[in-house]
């Protein structure tokens, strides 16, 4: 025991089984009571209970136990629950709490009501989610406790006190705290732990009945028993949760057997993709399992990741290397695949954060998605009406190009359905989407200021109609979410951009054998049509090798290739205006793939110069400013950027985030409203610099330590993973010095 007063006086422990004496063992080794005593019907629990010194005192009857006790943990079966009550009723102390440890916790509340009158303040409903399929006092364990969850269902009236007590005792079993409502935790503990051992009590049974039995248990493999282990539990703890949390129990039983009877109808019909859509969309549930857990539904929550990006002065960049696929076309090989009619097969998909989701999204809606296996995923299209209803929000993380391009799909389906995102996201415009949307006929809600979240409440029968919109501002996003939208469309749905912007949307609808019109400046389709599936190949993304083309052209003695490298003429700015800065980049085995241009990089160090960027290639090279600060900063002379304000609104302001990450590496710029002015030559120091939540800063940094003096520290890097989840490797292997820390620092940035 610690010098220090422990919590509690007199801790009653009624029920010496599994839990109530792994409770007593834990307070007994953290010494958080003077005295632990025990009551239980099993005498012989009681004396095995002293002799292994979990408790300190035998009581003979419940009052005796009660009597003097600051804490009464009641740990009885949940149906012997009432009894016990009123045994103790009689002896609790005034300002004792009495607490509990069963699975369900509606029932509780009832036996306390029943057998107080009232819900006292002094009782506070629990939970350790921390069972075993082991029970009684033998397989106590003082450790039980230790990285669980411990659920608490405090009343409106529970004395806050006593709430900060039982939370401080639970903490220091090593358990963390969650509070809940009642009715909210017999919920989800029915459908997340009593329905598992429903079936498996179930599954047991019904093969032991068969007349094989032995045969089969004989022969059962490790899948039976993993899934059966907890058909070992306790029967009388077990009858009792079902019968207590009958109710909830029930609903998920139901929805459990309508459930596994449309299996067995697809099993039936031998309907694939139905089962295919069924088993993928599980699996990759199963997978981000803990995820979800998080409330971040299926895609990883980097920010609780904290990845750093620590960077050594002076690298090298050579080698021959394929930056991660396309992620703006990856986008669209999903949503596209899923609306055809057949398999779509992809290659090269970029399996990043961003696209990740996208094909959650479409998971979510009914789709059979295989993969991603090495940037290889399969696609059964469900055609232009086959999309299911969402059973709740989607959430995009940090992605605002699904986001955009789902609500122009999303607003065109019969369904309601909700779009979320991560903070960086949550802070981005969409009203450039849902204006032009609303002027078709949809009905989208958005938070304050057109921001996400988006509710769309769906086209309930009535078709979008066609419009023509020239949009304000040159964005493929918006051309996009136009042209998905305008599929559905009664009539012609037409773009016009102010400046030409990335075309991937179109390509690839024309490859799907959709008619798309083009002229000039202006896209258009008509609604109707239907998608057939088709191959795709994604190229290496332009914006990712980015990085690397401004990386060899800064270092010294640079020589690197970059292979497979999307050429399409809508992306190509970062090349045209590194050439234009006297940068050494060779195209090299120029051709087409899949409607898309490719092309090998060779690009070796040059001595870059100043210039002011020409506006038209803004659009062109959109993605790529972060990577194109850094180079003007080791340019000789003034580069300027003007036309450039939608950089403001991109994963972060692009130009404010950057100006201050050079600031603290000592280089100074000037920031006007639509750019930036960079006087190059400066030395570039070293520092600690903040991703703001962006990917493209993060790299940009990492990069600029090539021509840096002393270390560079990134921080907020975990979000690298959502356009280039291998870039700690690939900078590696060329020669950057760059390693990985935190939590989220593993295999997914690519640090062994
Ligand atoms: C993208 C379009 C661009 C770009 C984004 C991807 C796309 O955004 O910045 O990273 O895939 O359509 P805007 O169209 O909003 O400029």
């Amino acid at each position: 025991m610690s010098s220090r007063e422990p919590l509690f006086q007199r801790v009653a422990i009624i029920g010496l089984g599994l839990i109530g004496g792994s409770l007593a063992s834990a307070i007994g080794k953290h010494g958080l009571a003077r005295e632990v005593i025990a009551a239980d019907q099993r005498q012989e629990d009681l004396l095995l209970g002293l002799s292994q010194g979990v408790i300190d005192t035998v009581a003979q009857t419940i009052a005796e136990a009660v009597q003097g006790a600051d804490l009464v943990v009641l740990a009885v079966p949940v149906r012997a629950t009432r009894k016990v009550l009123e045994e103790i009723r009689p002896h609790l102390a005034v300002d004792a709490i009495l607490t509990d440890v069963g699975s369900t916790k509606t029932g509780f509340v009832k036996d306390v009501e029943a057998v107080f009158g009232e819900f006292l303040p002094c009782v506070i409903p629990g939970h350790p989610i921390a069972g075993s399929e082991r029970s009684g006092i033998g397989a106590a364990n003082s450790d039980l406790f230790k990285n669980h969850k411990v659920i608490l269902t405090p009343s409106d009236n529970v004395s806050k006190i006593h709430l900060a007590k039982l939370q401080a005792l639970w903490e220091a079993c090593g358990a963390t705290v969650l509070t809940m409502s009642v009715a909210y935790h017999d919920e989800v503990l029915a459908a997340t732990s009593h329905l598992p051992h429903l079936i498996a009590f179930s599954l047991v049974d019904t093969l032991a009945g068969e007349d094989q039995n032995m045969d089969i248990f004989r022969y059962a493999a490790g899948g039976f028993r993993d899934f059966t282990r907890i058909a070992a539990s306790d029967p009388v703890m077990w009858h009792d949760i079902f019968l207590s949390n009958r109710d909830a129990v029930l609903r998920v039983i139901d929805h459990f057997t309508h459930d596994l009877d449309q299996l067995r109808t697809a099993i039936a019909d031998q309907d694939s993709a139905m089962l295919l859509r069924v088993f993928s969309r599980a699996k990759a549930a199963r997978e981000h399992f803990s995820k979800m857990l998080s409330g971040q539904a299926y895609v990883t929550n980097n920010s609780e990741k904290q990845v750093t990006f620590r960077l050594q002065p002076g690298g090298s960049v050579t080698g021959d290397i394929r930056v991660p696929g396309d992620k703006s076309i990856s986008h669209r090989s999903i949503m596209l695949g899923a609306l055809a009619e057949g398999i779509t097969e992809v290659k090269g998909f970029l399996e990043g954060e961003d696209s990740l989701a996208t094909i959650q999204a479409f998971r979510d809606m009914g789709v059979a998605i295989e993969g991603p296996n090495d940037g290889f995923v399969r696609i059964h299209g469900v055609g232009m009406h086959g999309l299911q209803a969402p059973r709740g929000p989607i959430y995009l993380g940090n992605s605002g190009t699904g986001m955009r391009l789902f609500t122009g799909l999303l607003a065109a389906q019969p369904f309601e359905s909700e779009l979320t995102g991560d903070a960086s996201l949550s802070t981005r415009p969409m009203d450039r989407v849902a204006d032009p949307l609303r002027s078709m006929g949809a009905v989208i809600d958005t938070a304050k200021g057109g921001r996400p979240p988006l509710k769309i409440r769906g086209s309930q029968g009535k078709k979008l109609k066609g419009i023509h919109y020239d949009m304000p501002v040159a964005s493929a996003q918006v051309k996009s979410c136009l042209l998905l939208a305008g599929l559905y469309a009664e009539g012609t749905t037409s773009v016009t951009e102010p400046a030409p912007t990335r075309d991937h949307t179109e390509r690839m609808l024309t490859g799907f054998g959709y008619k798309v019109e083009r002229d000039g400046p202006t896209a258009s389709v008509s609604g109707g049509g239907k998608l057939t599936a088709n191959a795709i190949d994604v190229p290496a993304d332009i914006s990712s090798a980015a990085f690397f083309l401004v990386a060899a052209s800064i270092a010294r003695g640079a020589d690197l290739i970059l292979r497979h490298v999307g050429m399409n003429p809508t992306r190509v700015g970062v090349i045209n205006i590194l050439q234009q800065m006297g940068g050494n980049i060779e195209v090299m085995a120029e051709r087409e793939i899949g409607g898309e241009p490719v092309a090998d990089l060779r690009v070796r160090s040059a001595e870059l110069k100043g210039i002011t960027i020409p506006e038209d290639q803004v659009p062109l090279a959109i993605d790529e400013f972060p990577a194109l600060f850094i180079a003007a900063a080791c340019a000789t002379g003034r580069t300027v950027l003007t036309g450039a304000e939608e950089l403001r609104v991109k994963e972060s302001d692009r130009i404010q985030v950057m100006a201050d990450g050079l600031a603290t590496l000592g280089v100074e710029t000037t920031v006007t409203d639509d750019g930036i002015v960079i006087e190059g030559g400066q030395t570039i120091k070293g520092g600690s610099v903040y991703s703001h939540h962006d990917h493209r800063i993060a790299m940009s940094f990492a990069v600029a330590s090539l021509r840096a003096t002393e270390e560079i520290e990134i921080n907020g890097c975990d979000v690298v993973a959502t356009s280039f989840p291998s870039f700690v490797e690939l900078a590696q292997e060329t020669g950057i010095n760059i390693s990985a820390e935190g939590p989220g620092a593993g295999t997914e940035q690519g640090v062994p």
